[in-house]
């Protein structure tokens, strides 16, 4: 017999596995829309399930020719095939009934539900052999994985704490996550390509059908290395054309792995690994610029009141309750105009005033703001006599000065302020060669900033 029939036979099976699927949902279909009426003896339906249960017969048989040629394990097709059967008996038994029954048999709905039940259930097992267990659960939201209680890391691109990277194990904590990601759907216990499992240490030291994959210490004789950094489009190419691949710096991890001996236990720091193959992954813990509180959302029609009073009022970013005010259109505020403000006071994180006709006097109003950021004060007259003040904005961490008439000792009144990072103070009597002496950073930079674009942009 011509050999290669049988395997190509096995190979239909997933597209076999439809006929069933077709037929036995349309004549449940039919059995629950016609179930009442005298149509129930259709040939329509009897020939549905006839059908389903001859189409089923022939998939199981594909099905175990697949299983026997393709290197499957029995305890991973095992329900699969048993299921299978069971779906074929099922509805080859409900043809049969139908045929012989002169009224309509008894819970007729509940049987035909029951076979579809079976049914279901056997092509999810069979999804699950090709697709993985993960396989819906793969692309869920870190979050909602974790709620399933799925391990997330599956496809998480690889993270190194910053910190203490030294004391991650090379192999568990660098490696193999990597292989997860990027080999793992065709290289596992279930679906054996190249009859290579990357899914555990072991079976990386088992190799695949072309032996041993991995030379301890010479990645350039290692094809678990090799293989990634041959031209995308060579046959031996891994991964495969076209599916996702490995980073680069991925790849120079797995060989400095291989080169430092792929040991099962080692840590990173114990590898001699050079530090500029781990930094791109690190993990970035983002700071927060803007305070991290709770504060209501101020009504939009508030909103628009200030936008109608000439200030430029947006949220910082989509959703935010925080905003940024400015007075780039309305260079008559002054001192007065302050009560404008004051409803939006836990609001404000950026306050620009550059260019208003504002006095020192505002200083101790402007401290009020509790979540302020970011404040600008340039091109206004200010002396800074009352800069002290400022002490209270608790999150204050950008503060303006340029173009404006504060001295070095009204300035110094900021020194240890809690959080201030940055003072800005171009054109001013604020002598830079002090600034070391200050808790913040002090720019004064004695050039003059060409006027940007920006700077008169009408919002
Ligand atoms: C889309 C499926 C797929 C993915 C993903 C994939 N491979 Fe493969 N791999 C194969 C197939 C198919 C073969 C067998 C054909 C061949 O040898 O080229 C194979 C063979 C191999 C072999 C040779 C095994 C042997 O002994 O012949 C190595 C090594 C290998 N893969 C490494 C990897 C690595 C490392 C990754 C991840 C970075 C990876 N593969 C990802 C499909 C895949």
């Amino acid at each position: 017999m011509i050999t290669f029939i049988l395997p190509l036979f096995g190979r239909f099976h997933p597209i076999l596995v439809h006929l069933p699927i077709g037929f036995i949902v349309f004549g449940v279909i039919l059995i629950f829309g016609f179930g009442r009426k005298h149509h129930i003896h259709s040939q329509v339906i009897q020939l549905a399930f006839l059908m389903g249960g001859v189409s089923a017969g022939v998939a199981s048989i594909s099905g175990f020719l697949h299983y026997q040629n393709e290197g499957y394990s029995w305890d991973t097709v095992m329900f699969h095939l048993i299921l299978g059967i069971l779906t074929t008996l099922l509805s080859g038994g409900l043809w049969f009934h139908l045929k012989n029954s002169v009224v309509a048999p008894p819970h007729l709905k509940i049987k035909s539900a029951g076979l579809l039940v079976v049914l279901m259930i056997t092509g999810h097992l069979g999804g699950t052999i090709t697709h993985g267990d993960d396989y819906f659960t793969e692309v869920l939201p870190p979050d909602l994985q974790a709620l399933i209680g799925n391990e997330a890391t599956a496809n998480q691109p690889l993270e190194l704490p910053m910190e203490n990277w030294e004391e991650v194990e090379f192999y568990s904590g660098a490696i193999q996550p990597i292989l997860d990601q990027n080999c793992k759907s065709c290289h596992n216990p279930k679906k054996l390509k190249g009859e290579l499992d990357l899914s555990s240490f072991a079976g990386i030291h088992k190799g695949g059908e072309a032996g041993e994959i991995l030379e301890n210490g010479n990645p350039e004789q290692s094809s678990l290395y090799t293989r990634l950094v041959l031209p995308e489009d060579h046959d031996d190419h891994m991964p495969p054309k076209d599916k996702r691949q490995p980073r680069k710096e991925e790849i120079g991890l797995i060989k400095a792995w291989i080169a430092s001996g792929a040991s099962e236990s080692a840590k990173l720091g114990e590898s001699a690994i050079n530090v500029s193959l781990i930094e791109p992954f690190f993990k970035k813990d983002e700071i927060p610029f803007y305070p991290v509180v709770e504060v209501p959302t101020l009504p939009q029609d508030s909103i628009s009141k200030l936008k109608e009073l000439n200030f430029f009022a947006e949220a910082i970013k989509m959703g935010s309750p925080f905003l940024k005010i400015s007075c780039v259109n309305f260079p008559a505020f002054s001192d007065t105009d302050w009560q404008i403000l004051q409803s939006s006071k836990n609001q404000i994180v950026y306050l620009d005033l550059t260019g208003t006709a504002i006095s020192d006097a505002l200083l101790e109003r402007i401290a009020s703001l509790p979540n302020l950021t970011v404040l600008k004060l340039n091109n206004t007259s200010i002396e800074g006599s009352s800069l002290g003040k400022l002490e209270a904005n608790k999150n204050l961490k950008l503060l303006y000065l340029n173009e404006t008439l504060v001295t070095q000792r009204n300035l110094s009144a900021l020194d240890g302020h809690p959080s201030l990072e940055k003072v800005f103070a171009f054109d001013t009597k604020v002598d830079a060669s002090g600034s070391s002496r200050f808790s913040f950073y002090l720019e004064t930079g004695n050039v003059s900033l060409p006027p940007l674009p920006t700077d008169t942009i009408v919002f």
